[in-house]
């Protein structure tokens, strides 16, 4: 990390986030952190944070600071993250994703050309669209299928936009689906498991038959200082995963370790509207880097079940 010893985060009180900085923090950096504090940031985290000496945080919004700080690299994390509340709202989506976005490389361009950052921008797997056999690489066309992954693709055009056009320096990370600790409890781990502890029925969308891929977070914090030191300028990484199941998998897995009866742990919701069947990623551009998955799924859940504190969140 001593190519980057000053780095600026956004989201970093997010579920991703929060472990990035984490790991700057312990590597010696110093990390500016630009969070509006949204209902999604980890207030426990917000305090553990703000003891540390070489942390900063700037509580704005990403579509409204007028300034940036000094910094070797900008790593963009804030987003809205939440597809479902993107099919019900979806302004919000467009303003943090897409405007937020544009409102930070514009500030990264009104910098003396030698004084630029680094602009390292988290997308995601989901702006590809569903693939239902074989897997997408980097180069595959963006057709995202809701608001949330619209706003991401439109995000990772304007970045690569801006590198061609002005000349900043960027690379773009999509990570598949992440588990972890202490993620807000709307994504499907920590609101199942919620549930089920408080003796009601996960909900599940439609049969449960959809796939999606498990990335630890503490792995995609690998990848994105894997990138950060080894990879290419003006690229893409895809960043998936070892393992992929069906939802209904994800819910026994978790009924199993609560002591739930299956019949009993989960009912079917309606559909998603514009469910993505599944999501597959060729990550071999990054592994080539050296970078793999670590950590295990069924051997993480139970730590990640039995650690829930819904207390962290506003
Ligand atoms: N969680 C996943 O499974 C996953 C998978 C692939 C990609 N991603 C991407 O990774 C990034 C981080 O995701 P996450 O799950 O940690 O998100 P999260 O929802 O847990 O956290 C988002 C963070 O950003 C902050 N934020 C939101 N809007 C903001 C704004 N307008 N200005 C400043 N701060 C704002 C919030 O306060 C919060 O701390 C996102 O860009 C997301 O699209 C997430």
């Amino acid at each position: 990390m001593k190519k980057f010893e000053i780095v600026t985060v956004t989201g970093g009180l997010g579920f991703i986030g929060k472990h990035f900085v984490r790991r700057c923090l312990e590597q010696g950096c110093f990390v500016r952190n630009i969070d509006k504090v949204s209902y999604a940031a980890d207030l426990t985290v917000k305090e553990e944070f703000e003891q540390h000496e070489n942390y900063r945080l700037y509580e704005v919004d990403v579509a409204e600071i007028d300034y940036l700080p000094e910094s070797d690299v900008i790593v963009n994390f804030a987003a809205e993250s939440h597809v479902d509340n993107a099919i019900t709202s979806n302004h919000a989506f467009c303003v943090t994703n897409f405007l937020g976005t544009q409102n930070l490389l514009e500030l990264v361009r009104s910098k003396q050309v030698n004084e630029r950052p680094l602009f390292i921008h988290i997308s995601t797997d989901e702006v590809y669209g569903d693939i239902i056999e074989g897997k997408h690489d980097e180069n595959h066309r963006l057709v995202p299928s809701n608001p949330y992954s619209a706003s991401k693709a439109a995000a990772d055009m304007l970045v690569k936009s801006w590198g061609r056009t002005y000349g900043i320096n960027w690379q773009i990370l999509r990570p598949t689906n992440n588990y972890g600790e202490h993620q807000y409890p709307e994504k499907l781990v920590p609101k199942s498991a919620w549930r089920m502890r408080r003796g009601q029925a996960a909900l599940m969308h439609g049969d449960g038959s959809y796939i999606r891929s498990w990335l630890h977070a503490e792995d995609t914090v690998d990848a994105i200082m894997t990138v950060m030191e080894k990879g290419e300028r003006d690229s893409i990484y895809n960043v998936g995963s070892n393992i992929e199941l069906q939802n209904i998998e994800v819910l026994r897995a978790i009924a199993k370790h609560l002591n739930v009866p299956e019949d009993i742990a989960w009912k079917s919701t309606g559909n998603r509207l514009g469910q993505d069947v599944r999501y597959s990623l060729d990550d071999q551009k990054l592994r080539s880097l050296g970078w793999e998955p670590k950590r295990e799924f069924f051997s993480e859940l139970p730590g990640i079940i039995d650690s829930f504190d819904f207390k962290r969140f506003a």
